[in-house]
């Protein structure tokens, strides 16, 4: 068994509230490390923000107010809204605190120490959107910032530069050598051509540019660049130093996987990356990059005003639980690609795999439990690990955690939906209801203890997307709130009484067709 995972997040810059991009990304990470956690003793998972940089301190200074109380007020709402999404993280970090700055300083002097950090006049294409110089050839045939749509800024500083250039073919060798690194691997390519031509980058802002950012050790003029600020985060929240790293940070790094949006792939994979090369510390088994989440099929963005926040879906449609929420969100995309949220989509995807498939089936089941055996089960309804239904469940499983490897999250959940209809299209097949009538009460009842443990193994394989949902199937299956896979052996239900009809509940309520329409808001 492994002995640890830890996975990272892309820390989200709190210069607004976070929308369901942000939370598709925390989501499909809680999902990874819920599952994990199934099977893996000690996981460990880091989310966080990032809170330095002009456009946080700009608009604090528009608002009249200190850029680290701007940061105080946002970071509430990112606390906030993953609480509300049941974000079980380990730890978030703030790029204002002091330990990591701390750290920063010193990996800092570290690469300059090394050579790997030197001082560079240099004119470029400064986009402020991006926080980064533009390779000319990057524009659009107008100029202009491919992602932004604005005209860069040519700017002339004296900077630090780091020397990426050095492990550019180190780099390569390291991507071509080890296919698992990036995810999707259609990535990858891109990664390695554009290494081909990669220069040194810029890694400190003048004072005059930038003001709220770390300072550059022993230099009164300088910041340094919120990039190498931000990536830092994955190794000093968890203790490192250059000194003497914690054993925290010796147990956990590297990081199994580095989950992060398709934007900011580059970031990772090639600045960060040689960051760490240039440090002498291994670099992570995987770095995750996945698509981006559209409204209504179109970009979310602020002039468009469909800028939605999770908290909005789920009072839009009155949920008990953001179990739905997460559920639809992992699902949303197959592996790397991007997806889309609507309101229509959410509803009929939900009704469609949590109330009738899954919901309706275990109260189905156990109605006929009641009616048949005053909800009990006897010793010869039980079957053994032979049975068809029970090598389809082990089956699904093996195909759940190949997924989960491959971080195909959508594709697991998918694995899930095919088993449920499975077993539904089994229960049909075998009509316990029939075999009742005939007074086969034995055939009838395996037929019954048959889909209720399959149940059992759903709620397993359902509680990373949906853990409310999953609680309350086991706990109709009267059986204990333990998720671990080493529970996953066929046969766990023993014989005896489960239920009896008033504790029978549907786990999911199908949504409202008239989900009120007039409740709906977007963020501002
Ligand atoms: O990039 N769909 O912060 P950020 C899916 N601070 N994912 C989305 C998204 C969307 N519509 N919008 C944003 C930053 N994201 C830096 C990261 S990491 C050392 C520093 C994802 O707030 C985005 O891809 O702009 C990124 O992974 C994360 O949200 C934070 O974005
Ligand atoms: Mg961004």
């Amino acid at each position: 068994m492994q002995e640890k995972f830890y996975l990272t997040t892309a820390i989200d810059y709190v210069n607004g509230a976070p929308h369901i991009g942000h939370a598709y990304e925390k989501i499909l990470a809680d999902v990874i490390s819920r599952h994990k956690r199934q099977i893996v003793d000690n996981v460990y998972f880091l989310t966080g923000t990032d809170e330095h940089g002009i456009k946080i301190q700009k608009t604090a200074a528009a608002k009249h107010i200190s850029p680290k109380e701007f940061c105080d007020e946002n970071f509430s709402k990112f606390e906030q809204a993953w609480k509300e999404l049941e974000i079980e993280y380990n730890q978030i970090i703030r790029t204002t605190d002091e330990q990591h700055k701390k750290i920063v300083k010193q990996i800092f002097k570290k690469l300059l120490e090394n050579g790997d950090i030197y001082k560079h006049k240099y004119t470029g294409l400064y986009c402020s959107g991006c926080e980064s110089f533009l390779n000319p050839k990057d524009l659009t045939q107008d100029g202009l910032c491919p992602d932004h749509l604005k005209k860069p800024d040519e700017i002339t500083e004296e900077n630090y530069f780091f020397r990426l250039s050095k492990y550019k073919y180190k780099l390569i060798d390291y991507i071509k050598t080890h296919p698992n690194f990036i995810v999707p691997a259609f990535r990858a390519n891109e990664i390695i051509k554009q290494l081909e031509d990669i220069e040194d980058i810029s890694v400190s802002r003048t004072k005059s540019s930038v003001q709220w950012a770390i300072d550059v050790p022993d230099d009164d003029e300088q910041t340094i660049y919120v990039w190498i600020d931000a990536l830092s985060n994955y190794i000093t929240a968890i203790g490192y130093d250059i000194n003497e790293p914690s054993e925290k940070f010796k147990k956990l790094w590297p990081a199994n996987v580095q989950i992060i949006g398709k934007d900011i792939i580059k970031f990772h994979s090639i600045y960060w990356t040689t960051i760490l090369m240039s440090l002498g510390l291994p670099l992570p088994e995987t770095i995750f990059s996945h698509g981006w989440i559209t409204i209504d099929e179109s970009k979310m963005s602020k002039s468009i005003g469909n800028v939605i926040a999770p908290k909005d879906v789920i009072d839009n449609f009155n949920l008990e639980h953001p179990d739905a929420f997460r559920y639809y969100m992992a699902s949303a995309a197959t592996l790397g690609k991007d997806g889309n949220y609507s309101d229509n989509e959410f509803k009929e995807k939900v009704n469609a795999d949590l109330a009738n498939n899954i919901g309706n089936l275990l109260n189905r089941t156990l109605n006929m439990l009641v009616k048949y055996f005053e909800g009990e089960i006897k010793s010869e309804f039980i079957s053994d690990k032979n049975s068809s239904i029970a090598i389809l469940a082990e089956d699904t499983k093996k195909q759940i955690i190949e997924k989960f490897n491959k971080y195909e999250i959508a594709e697991a959940a998918n694995s899930i939906v095919d088993f449920a209809d499975r077993v539904n299209k089994y229960v049909t097949e075998n009509a316990p209801w029939q075999l009742a009538k005939e007074e086969k009460y034995t055939q009838c009842g395996q037929v019954i203890y048959n889909t209720l443990e399959s149940m059992r193994y759903i709620a397993l394989f359902i509680y990373p997307y949906c853990p409310n949902i999953a609680k309350d199937i086991l706990k109709q299956l009267n059986q204990e709130e333990d998720f671990k896979y080493s529970k996953l052996q066929w046969g766990a239900i023993k014989e005896g009484k489960i239920t009896e009809k008033e504790k029978i509940k549907p786990v999911f309520l199908r949504l409202d067709s008239e989900f009120a329409l007039d409740k709906k808001r977007y963020i501002n």
